[in-house]
């Protein structure tokens, strides 16, 4: 049994804009009937302002709770403001969704989307989310089993910080049925967080904070198990200047220790051009 919170159980049993606007601006779609889960949405727009809002979902509860909360908070919103609405803006909004059910949420946002792209006057929808799409190459599908492409699982993890198969699966339903796609989607979130940690420069601050904690966390404990420690002394950009104590001060391995031991840590962990020397 699920975990539901009290708005998802108010939202099913009592759904906002349930129907279809004769004349609307935009019809969005998202899912299909064979992958189980469909919504159709529709908006009216006058001068810019999305004044009314309809939806009609074949689902579960997840997904006819996701699309009434939506409705009801695209309703009196600018397009460019309701351009910015994310799966994770649907499921907050309801209180939260149980992991399973995130796809629900995923759909809503989908539907949305597409509404907007067939939206009239849709102008700058593509430029805004370019930042976004920095990692998209086409529409790939991945799934075959639920019609998931590349994009929406980019999307999905990009949006939600996804970091297993199993949260992806829970987001999108990719994986969900032969499993054949898993492997895929294991190399997209590979490939995802190696170029996520290549991006992340720290300023001059952050790494100095970072050496320190390194030091202290995980290089003095080791240290002080044979008798020795070590004192961070200065940093100056990349040359970081320590003081061997205890045993480790004279020892005659002391230069391994630093370089194969000290150095190497600090490689690793904040940044491969790093130096340790002893002072
Ligand atoms: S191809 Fe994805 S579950 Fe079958």
């Amino acid at each position: 049994m699920w975990d539901y919170s009290e708005k998802v159980i108010e939202h099913y049993r009592n759904p906002r804009n349930v129907g279809k606007i004769d004349n609307a601006d935009a019809v969005g779609e998202a899912g299909s009937l064979a992958c189980g889960d469909t919504l159709k949405i529709y908006l009216k727009i006058d001068n810019g302002v999305v004044t009314d809002a309809k939806f009609q979902t074949f689902g579960c509860g997840s997904a006819v709770a996701s699309s009434s909360i939506l409705t009801e908070m695209v309703i009196g919103k600018t397009v460019e403001e309701v351009k910015k609405i994310t799966n994770k803006d649907i499921a907050d909004e309801l209180g939260g969704l149980p992991p399973e059910k995130m796809h629900c949420s995923v759909m809503g946002y989908e539907a949305l989307e597409d509404a907007l792209k067939n939206y009239d006057n849709y102008t700058d929808l593509d430029d805004l989310r370019n930042e976004e799409n920095k990692l998209k190459s086409g529409e790939q599908l991945v799934c075959t089993c639920f019609n998931v492409t590349e994009n929406q699982i980019w999307d999905a993890i990009k949006s939600n910080g996804l970091k297993t198969v199993e949260e992806v699966t829970n987001y999108t339903k990719a994986g969900g049925a032969c499993g054949k796609c898993k492997s895929v989607i294991k190399d997209m979130l590979d490939t995802y967080y190696k170029k996520e940690a290549e991006e992340q420069v720290l300023t001059p601050a952050q790494k100095v904070i970072k050496i320190n904690n390194i030091i202290e966390k995980q290089i003095s404990p080791e240290l002080v198990k044979d008798g020795g420690d070590i004192t961070l002394v200065d940093i100056d950009g990349n040359k970081v200047m320590v003081k061997l104590r205890g045993k480790c001060s004279g020892c005659k391995n002391s230069h391994l220790t630093l370089k194969a031991f000290v150095e190497r840590t600090l490689k690793d962990a904040v940044d491969k051009n790093i130096e340790v020397v002893e002072v």
